[in-house]
């Protein structure tokens, strides 16, 4: 057991405790960045003028309608910016624009008394356009070569070697849709300006520092003068990784400039307008298996719809190319990466980082592939699981991975699958429009940012006199439990009860340089850096409580509030004596502590490297039940066993489980994004702009039966206190709605019958998904007529009519042949 992983007796972390604001969110006391404009006195209110078309070029901006409105203050353009006219670290999002790049995109800002009339002065701002022809679709971007930034490609072995010696060898193409973050708070930052000029941006981000110093490089002036802080966010899930920087630049020129207090909050529709989604990704692959169905070579190319500017997209692929393996070993591989450019909000950071779609590829192939090779798609998956002492494609070798296999034992005797399965069988069989399926699968997710320099952090924690605690530390709170788990760590760390100890809110002047909470690292991170702190006072309060009880220092133990030397027996001294002491004896009663992730490198220009600490391993199995005249199904029951290492809060690890499934399901199957694809004066334009029209998962769809079990004797040597990181690996378990679905649908046809399902499965892609599996009870009568011998497994009857230009996406490869009939939204 490592020094950082090793827990003490009696340890506070492990408990099961509530979220540390889980009372203040039901009763509506948490306060949030705008509950603050209530609190502020002058506050000036922003609203964004933006561009109704896709792609043009702003030939003129008049802004003297706007002030002519009552209430209206200023106006804010590109001339009012003293620094770099730029939003992002890439400099190829300027905030405010003269080439508009997607329906939505803010032009320029203006300021007014109230919210009213700041919307009323955005709308008399005359702005002329020259619009020209704008790339909507990731298709589109790929006919027209379209592509920005990196293109990396990520390679093992000799892939045409391999396909040389496979015994089957597939190949296929998928379109998959993105997501919106729909997290209930909507951006938002609140900036004001104190007597020193100084700069005070609260803000809902995940990555404060980097806040700051977009706020510092628009303003041109140095870090030092810009404080973000971050109380808290209503979610975040990615989408307040990259996107807050800009809003909060605009607020905080606005207060400059007009020495008021500046709200900017994005309403839902601006929100989800303005702001960049999770990746939608289209994929080509080939793929061989030997005879027994084992992955022998892999050759796919992932094209990201990046959207305008580069953003995150680099390595939001990145991460997809090193999750293409999910849980399998692919001897031999070959996966090119690239970004689209096309014309709609500049897609970003979303829980999994790429990883889900990475993973969507390799998962999809499996769950395609099976019924062609025969093979049971349970079978498949287990059969090609890594084993000790394989490697991934980026070379980092697979630690334990014999926790997948327990996890995945543990869910099929949990769940009962084998008397579930035949259950499932018989039901089918007296069921014609309706029918039930039931899938498996696994997930791992690798833990860290792959850029090795933003595996760091910091804390500072003070102990007063009297013996309390105050913590702060360079991770923010979205919900996840970051702050419960630091709180328990302190407690652990000091030896005091977790009452002892509070946290303050996260700011750049209490810890500097930190990383975006985000990579699920938050925990990870901070906490070694929380542990590092609390362990320097500790070590000098042992010194002041060794002379005291007549130990060595080394043999001073601290527990529940109170010191006393190891084994328990004689003196014992309490925390706030012992602290009172320390105090007069002037020993330093604070401390900064410091984390850096050991053992990692990476090298982005090979895509080879160990960039991982460790991975995260769960597996899901989901019953489904589909109606075959609506396609619209239900989730009846989900198994799940996922590995936390030693959780550091297990209430909290399981919501994470729980919240995670179920927004994975809800990308998958029910929210459908969609853009307008037409030629029209709306094209581009995002059509699914609210609740209403963007369907997101309700406790209508939870699934009826809903087990979570963290997986047992989990330790992780390389983390804190034992711990693995929780935030977004169980996303990927919702793998196991889907291909559920697919199942399901297949049932509708003969044995063997491979289904091609959009993704999103909504009712409808399930619903076209099931006639083309009855299609093929047509297709194996004409074959049987036929008896051809030039059929081969996956020949497919031709598609039954439906409203799509889709191309089939399994195509004709060497061997096999599958007109695979699209589902309504390939998109
Ligand atoms: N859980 C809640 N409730 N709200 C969120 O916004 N974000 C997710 C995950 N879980 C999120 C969440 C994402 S995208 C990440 S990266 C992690 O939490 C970040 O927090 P952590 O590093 O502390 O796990
Ligand atoms: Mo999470 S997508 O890494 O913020």
């Amino acid at each position: 057991m490592s020094r950082l992983s090793e827990r003490p007796t009696n340890p506070v972390v492990g408990q099961e405790i509530p979220h540390e604001a889980a009372a203040l969110h039901v009763t509506g006391r948490a306060l949030y960045t705008d509950d603050l404009v209530g609190r502020t006195a002058d506050v000036l209110h922003a609203w964004p003028v933006q561009a109704p078309h896709a792609r043009a070029t702003v030939t003129a901006l008049r802004t003297d309608p706007a002030y002519a409105v009552d209430g209206v203050v200023r106006v804010l353009t590109a001339a009012d910016v003293p620094g770099v006219n730029d939003a992002g670290v890439k400099h190829d999002e300027p905030l405010f624009p003269t080439e508009v790049m997607y329906v939505g995109h803010a032009v320029c800002w203006v300021l007014g008394e109230t919210l009213e009339a700041a919307r009323l002065g955005a709308a008399a701002v005359e702005v002329d356009y020259d619009p020209h022809p704008a790339i909507v679709t990731v298709r589109e971007a790929i006919a027209a070569e379209a592509f920005q930034g990196a293109q990396p490609r990520l390679e093992r072995g000799d892939v045409e070697a391999a396909f040389a010696r496979s015994a089957r060898v597939l190949s296929g193409e998928i379109e998959f849709a993105g997501q919106e973050h729909f997290y209930l708070e909507t951006h938002c930052s609140l900036a004001l300006v104190d007597e020193n000029g100084q700069i005070f941006a609260q803000s809902s981000t995940q990555h404060p520092s980097e806040t700051q110093e977009i706020i510092a490089h628009v303003l041109g002036v140095p870090s030092n003068e810009v404080t973000v802080q971050c109380l808290r966010m209503g979610g975040g899930f990615g989408g307040k990784e990259m996107q807050p920087h800009g809003l909060a630049a605009i607020a905080a020129l606005g207060s400059t400039l007009t020495g008021r207090p500046v709200r900017l909050r994005l309403n839902r529709t601006q929100d989800i307008t303005m702001t960049g989604k999770r990746h939608g990704f289209h994929a080509e692959w080939r793929v061989g298996f030997d005879e027994e169905g084992r992955l022998q070579a892999l050759d796919a190319t992932l094209t990201a719809d990046g959207g305008w500017s580069l953003d995150l997209s680099e390595p939001v692929l990145a991460r997809a190319l090193c999750h293409i393996d999910n849980a399998y070993w692919i001897p031999d591989v070959r996966v090119n990466g690239r970004i689209a450019r096309t014309h709609k909000t500049s897609q970003t950071a979303f829980r999994g980082f790429g990883g889900p779609q990475g993973m969507l590829v390799i998962e999809d192939i499996l769950g395609r592939c099976a019924p062609l090779l025969g093979i049971d798609p349970a079978e498949l998956r287990r059969r090609n699981f890594y084993v000790d002492g394989q490697s991934t494609p980026y070379g980092q070798t697979v630690r334990h991975p014999e926790r997948l296999v327990t996890a995945w034992d543990s869910v099929v005797a949990g769940g009962e699958l084998e008397r579930r399965r035949a259950e499932i069988e018989a039901f089918n069989a007296g069921h014609d429009d309706t029918k039930r399926a039931l899938a498996i699968t696994p997930v791992k997710f690798g833990i860290s940012f792959n850029l090795t320099a933003f595996n760091q952090a910091g804390a500072l924690v003070h102990v007063y006199k009297d013996g309390s605690v105050l913590i702060n530390h360079g991770g923010t709170e979205m919900g996840q439990g970051l702050h419960t788990k630091m709180l328990q760590v302190a407690a652990t760390t000091l030896g005091v009860p977790l009452h002892r100890v509070r946290l303050a809110p996260t700011r750049t002047d209490k810890v500097p340089n930190t990383s975006a909470t985000a990579a699920s690292s938050g925990a990870d991170l901070n906490g070694g850096a929380v542990k590092n702190a609390c362990e320097q006072i500790r070590e000098r309060l042992a010194q002041v409580a060794a002379g005291t009880l007549g130990v060595h220092p080394g043999d001073v133990r601290f527990d529940d509030g109170i010191a006393h030397a190891v084994g328990g027996a004689g003196e014992q001294i309490a925390w706030d004596d012992l602290v009172e002491r320390a105090y007069f004896q002037r020993v330093q009663l604070w401390a900064a502590g410091f984390y850096r992730t050991e053992g990692l490198h990476w090298d982005s220009s090979q895509m080879q490297g160990s960039p991982f600490k460790y991975f995260a391993y769960g597996v899901a199995a989901t019953e489904v039940e589909v109606d075959g005249y609506t396609g619209a199904y239900r989730t009846l029951r989900v198994d799940i066993v996922h590995d936390v290492g030693d959780s550091l809060s297990p209430l909290v690890d399981v919501g994470q489980i729980e919240g995670g499934f179920v927004q994975g399901a809800g990308w998958l199957t029910l929210e459908d994004l969609r853009w307008d694809e037409s030629d029209g004066p709306a094209r581009g334009r995002l059509a699914t702009q609210s609740a209403s029209t963007y369907k997101l998962p309700s406790f209508s769809e939870m699934p009826e039966v809903f087990n979570v079990s963290l997986l047992e004797h989990a330790h992780e040597e390389g983390a804190v206190y034992g711990s693995k990181a929780v935030g977004e690996p169980p996303l990927m378990l919702a793998f196991s709605v889907r291909e559920a679905l697919r199942q399901a649908a297949a049932a509708f046809g003969p044995e063997g019958t491979s289904v091609d399902l959009a993704s999103p499965a909504t009712p409808e892609a399930v619903y076209w998904a099931i006639e083309s599996a009855r299609a093929q009870h047509a297709a194996d009568r004409a074959t049987e007529h036929a008896a051809s011998a030039g059929m081969t497994l996956g020949d497919h009857a031709p598609a039954p009519e439906q409203p799509s230009d889709d191309a089939p996406r399994l195509r004709p490869d060497s061997e096999q042949v599958s007109a695979g009939v699209t589902a309504g939204a390939g998109r």
